[in-house]
């Protein structure tokens, strides 16, 4: 299946890849890697504008803008200077930042800058460090709520049930979208994302990016190593086979057992059907891990934001 293009609009980096662009014509960049392969010279205008990528359809340029000039292009008054974005999205000092961008370590929506004073659009361009995304768009939130058992995994519900909308109303009112990144079932606990970003919102909900999540379910019955193979060689559920990436078990104690468990899967009560196929049902379901982002002793019910080596992780295995 084809990826959504991209929130600004800016044509996938493989595509543009593929298309044997710009990048063929920057010096010292190897294909296929994300670094530079040596000291990039400052180059002529020309050399970097080259570009055979086709515009999205939904790009932000007008009709009459000539999109391959681009951020090189702007009026000096027009954006904000590349090594100011990268100090306030806390890369770099601007000293620093002005080091990376002479080594040709940063990236403007596909390429390599190595001219100083460069002025980028927060909103609109995307901005790599060693082909790392960083997040400079101030607009755009990523929240994990320690999701309370017993709460819906809405924003807003219809019968007046308590809601994960309920905890995040102070923000809701103020103006801000926020939605939750796929949904935990009422009686499962522990970390969901809340975003305004629906691009990486729906990357992280896409099977074809198999984002890990990780559960800690207490399970009734005294867990084995039979159960721990079972789940992971796979389990015939009624829509379709399913199974952990991995599993673990923690403790075994007075009949009931604590497991970890692995797994990319997003369909509907998905780990308490593979325990309950193997005659293990769950008690308690807590998710404390979503690919790199954990939980961990965040309180239930309450917020706290994504740092940013969280955010450049996701947007990495999403391939943002
Ligand atoms: N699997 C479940 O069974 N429930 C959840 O809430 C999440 C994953």
């Amino acid at each position: 299946m084809t990826p959504p293009a991209r929130r600004d609009g800016t044509p996938d980096k493989k595509q543009s890849n593929r298309s044997g662009g710009y990048r063929s014509s920057v010096r010292g960049y190897k294909p296929g890697s994300n670094r530079p392969q040596q000291r990039q010279q400052p180059q002529k205008k020309d050399e970097i504008l080259l570009s055979n990528a086709k515009p999205a359809k939904k790009q932000n340029v007008s009709a009459d803008d000539d999109w391959s000039l681009g951020f090189l292009n702007r009026n000096d008054s027009d954006g904000i200077r590349l090594q100011k974005v990268l100090a306030q999205a806390g890369v770099a000092s601007r000293r620093h930042a002005e080091i990376l961008i002479d080594q040709g370590r940063v990236e403007v929506n596909d390429r390599i800058v190595t001219t100083q004073g460069v002025r980028v659009d927060p909103k609109k361009d995307v901005i790599r460090v060693d082909g790392v995304r960083i997040n400079i768009n101030e607009d755009l939130e990523y929240f994990v709520l320690n999701k309370p058992r017993g709460m819906h995994s809405t924003m807003s519900d219809e019968l007046g049930r308590p809601c994960v909308g309920d905890l995040v109303s102070e923000k809701t009112a103020s103006g801000q979208r926020l939605f939750h990144v796929g949904r935990l079932d009422a009686d499962t606990e522990g970390l969901l994302l809340l975003t305004n970003d629906g691009e990486l919102a729906n990357r992280l909900m896409h099977p074809k990016y198999e984002v890990t999540k990780t559960y800690l379910a207490t399970v009734r019955g005294e867990a084995n190593n039979k159960l721990i193979s079972e789940l992971r060689g796979g389990v015939e559920l009624e829509d379709g086979p399913a199974k952990a990436d991995f599993a673990q078990i923690i403790d075994v104690f007075q009949g009931k057992s604590l497991l970890r468990i692995e797994i990319h899967e997003g369909r509907k009560h998905i780990v308490r059907r593979l325990f309950q196929e193997l005659g293990f049902p769950v008690e308690r379901l807590v998710r404390t891990k979503l690919h790199t982002v954990q939980l961990g002793d965040q309180k239930p019910g309450t917020l706290r934001a994504l740092n940013s080596a969280e955010l450049t992780s996701l947007y990495k295995v999403v391939q943002l």
